[in-house]
């Protein structure tokens, strides 16, 4: 998607939900936005600051809870919210990090906080992912596509 599409959709968004310019629709806003965009690109968020006459950037208070690239579908994705990293997903990260041809993000929140640590892959929770499970999982013949499109088993 070109810049003048996603500033032309990021405007449209704003006026449809006609949200105030104060800082309390700010959330609310790029929320839409990422609902939209399934990510929050650079563009958006340059909208979104000029329509809250706010200064905003992607390494903001909010770069922890949108992502900024767009979604790997395949990768392994490894919650980082407050439970699951006590529970553990940090190093999980470290772990799956350190092997070679996985292709792994990390999300705020997969909203299933009662299986910490948890992790998704090609759309499917793992409870209480651990990487001795997402290395079976890879096996069984769930497949990982690194960005760039090269596709690993
Ligand atoms: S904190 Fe990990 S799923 Fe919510």
């Amino acid at each position: 998607m070109q810049t003048g599409d996603i500033c032309s959709a990021t405007e449209r968004i704003l006026k449809l939900r006609n949200y105030p310019c104060k800082q309390p629709y700010l959330l609310a806003a790029l929320e839409d936005l990422q609902a939209h965009f399934g990510f929050l690109p650079q563009a958006a968020v340059a909208v979104v600051a000029s329509h809250f006459g706010q200064k905003l950037g992607l390494d903001s208070e909010f770069s922890a809870l949108f992502h900024s690239r767009p979604d790997n579908p395949h990768a392994v994705k490894i919650c980082t919210g407050p439970l699951c990293s006590r529970a553990g997903s940090g190093d999980l990260i470290t772990t799956l990090e350190a092997t070679p041809d996985i292709a792994i993000e990390t999300r705020h929140c997969l909203g299933v906080c009662s299986r910490a640590p948890a992790a998704t892959l090609n759309g499917e929770t793992i409870s209480r992912a651990s990487a001795d499970k997402i290395f079976s999982r890879l096996k069984a013949g769930d497949r990982v596509e690194r960005e760039g499109g090269e596709s690993i088993s």
